[in-house]
C-alpha cells in the first residue's frame, strides 16, 4: 500500500478534505513510514522468537490504519490479529476505501481507544496483544470535552490519572490531563507479559520534570529498550511541529544495569532526504547507547 522507504504517507483524499481544525482536534497526524518501519524494525528484533502466524498486535488510536497495514504488508502478523480502533467516525470511510477486501486488511473499528473492551466478536483484552504499536493523539482537545461517565471510568481504571494529583479530587479533574498520558499506560495494559512497546510521544514524555511520575510508573512495569528522537518536521504534511520520540519498550522488568539507548535522527527519509533511522537501529543493536546533547533526556 505504501513505498517501502518513502517518507510522507500520502494523506487519503478523504482525509485532505475533512477541515483542519477537526484533525487538530482529534490530534490526527498521521506516522511517516519510514518511522512506521523502524518501529516494527525493532520490534521484529526484539520479538525475533515470536511466531508472526500468531501475533496479536493492535493499535489503539489507528487513525488511516498506517502502522497496522504496515504490519500486514510486511508479514509481521496475518490479518485477522491486527486491530485498530479510532474515535473518529469519518474515518471509516478511508478505511473503507483502502482497496483491501475484508479478510486483507486488519480489523478496524471506531471506538474510544482508552476504554473499548471489545468490538463485533474481536476482544480488546488487556494483555492479550504480542505488540502494541502506534501514535496516540497529543496536542488536540485529549480529554477536555469528554463525557462524564468517560471521565469516571478513567479515574477508576488508570493509575495515572490517580497519580497525577495528591488529592484524587472529581473526575473532571482528568479534563486537564494531557490525553497521551493515558494512551502511555493504555499501551501497557493492551500488552501481553513479555510483549512488546512501540510508541510515538511527544519528548515532554522523557525529558520534562512534571512527567517524573509517568516515567517513575513506566520504568517499574517495563524494560525501556530505546528512545529516538524525531526531528520537528516528522508531522509537518499534519501541520504539526511538536517534538517527538519513538519509544520502544519490552512489558517485562529491566535487568540490572540495563542502559536505554538514547538517540537522534535528524534526517527521516521524508521526500529525497537521507532517512538515518535503519542506521541508528542497527547501532541499537551492537548494544550501543547513543549520547546526546542536543536535547534533556531524563530517566529520573
Ligand atoms: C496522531 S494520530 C495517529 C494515527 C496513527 N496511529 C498513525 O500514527 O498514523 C492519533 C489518532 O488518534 C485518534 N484519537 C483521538 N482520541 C482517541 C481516542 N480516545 N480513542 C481512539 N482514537 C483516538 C485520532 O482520531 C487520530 O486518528
Amino acid at each position: 500500500m505504501f513505498g517501502p522507504r518513502a517518507g510522507i504517507r500520502p494523506v487519503q483524499p478523504e482525509l485532505a478534505g475533512m477541515s483542519k481544525t477537526r484533525r487538530k482536534s482529534l490530534g490526527q497526524y498521521f506516522t511517516p513510514v519510514s518511522v512506521i518501519d523502524c518501529a516494527l524494525d525493532a520490534l521484529a528484533w526484539l520479538d525475533r522468537k515470536g511466531d508472526s502466524s500468531r501475533r496479536r498486535v493492535i493499535d489503539p488510536a489507528c487513525g488511516d490504519g498506517g502502522f497496522l497495514h504496515r504490519v500486514i504488508d510486511r508479514g509481521f502478523a496475518k490479518p485477522a490479529t491486527v486491530a485498530g480502533l479510532d474515535k473518529d467516525e469519518d474515518l471509516a470511510v478511508a478505511w473503507e476505501q483502502n482497496g483491501r477486501g475484508p479478510a486483507e486488511g486488519p480489523l478496524l473499528a471506531v471506538a474510544d481507544g482508552l476504554l473499548a473492551d471489545h468490538f463485533g466478536r474481536v476482544s480488546i483484552a488487556e494483555g492479550s496483544f504480542d505488540w502494541v504499536i502506534g501514535n496516540p493523539p497529543y496536542a488536540g482537545e485529549g480529554l477536555k470535552n469528554a463525557a462524564p461517565d468517560d471521565l469516571a471510568k478513567i479515574a477508576d481504571t488508570y493509575e495515572l490519572a490517580r497519580l497525577r494529583w495528591k488529592n484524587p479530587g472529581s473526575p473532571e479533574r482528568l479534563r486537564a490531563l494531557p490525553i497521551e498520558i493515558l494512551f502511555v499506560e493504555r499501551f501497557w495494559r493492551l500488552c501481553r507479559p513479555g510483549g512488546f512497546i512501540a510508541i510515538v510521544l511527544p519528548v515532554g514524555v522523557f525529558a520534562n520534570t512534571r512527567w517524573r511520575f509517568v516515567r517513575e510508573w513506566l520504568l517499574a512495569r517495563v524494560t525501556l529498550h530505546g528512545v529516538i528522537g524525531l526531528p520537528r518536521k516528522t508531522f509537518r504534511a499534519g501541520g504539526i511541529t511538536a517534538r517527538t520520540c519513538l519509544a520502544l519498550a519490552g512489558k517485562a522488568p529491566a535487568p540490572d544495569h540495563h542502559q536505554v539507548f538514547f538517540a537522534e535522527a535528524e534526517h527521516i527519509g521524508l521526500d529525497d532526504e537521507e532517512n538515518e533511522l535503519p542506521a541508528l537501529l542497527e547501532l541499537w543493536k551492537n548494544g550501543e547507547t547513543v549520547a546526546t546533547d542536543e536535547r534533556p533526556w531524563r530517566l529520573d
